[in-house]
C-alpha cells in the first residue's frame, strides 16, 4: 500500500501500489472533479514528497501544464494523470 498525504487538508489515506491516484482523491478529499483526461488543469497540484514514486508525466499533462506558466518541474503535476508506484506521497493543491 502507498500512503497519500494531503498537506493543505491535513489528512492522509492509503491506496494500493500502482494505483491511479485520482479516484482515491475524489473519494477521500475535497479535490475538485474535472475532465479526468489531463486537458483542463483543474487538478493541478504540487508534489512535496515522493515524486520518484510516480509515473512520468503523460502527453496531455505536459501540454496542459505548459499553458500554466509553471516551472517545468517533476513536482508540478495534474493529479488525474498520476499513478503511484509505492511509498509515501505528499502533495498540496
Ligand atoms: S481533471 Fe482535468 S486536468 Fe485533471
Amino acid at each position: 500500500m502507498a500512503k497519500i498525504i494531503i498537506k493543505n487538508e491535513g489528512i492522509s489515506f492509503e491506496i494500493p501500489d500502482n494505483a491511479r491516484l485520482f479516484p482515491y482523491l475524489l473519494e477521500n478529499t475535497s479535490f475538485p472533479a474535472g475532465c479526468d483526461d489531463g486537458t483542463t488543469s483543474i487538478c493541478a497540484c504540487t508534489i512535496i514528497k515522493g515524486v520518484e514514486n510516480l509515473n512520468p508525466k503523460t502527453h496531455n499533462e505536459i501540454v496542459t501544464l505548459a499553458k500554466l506558466n509553471l516551472p517545468n518541474s517533476p513536482r508540478n503535476r495534474l493529479a488525474c494523470q498520476i499513478y503511484v508506484k509505492k511509498g509515501e506521497i505528499e502533495l498540496e493543491y
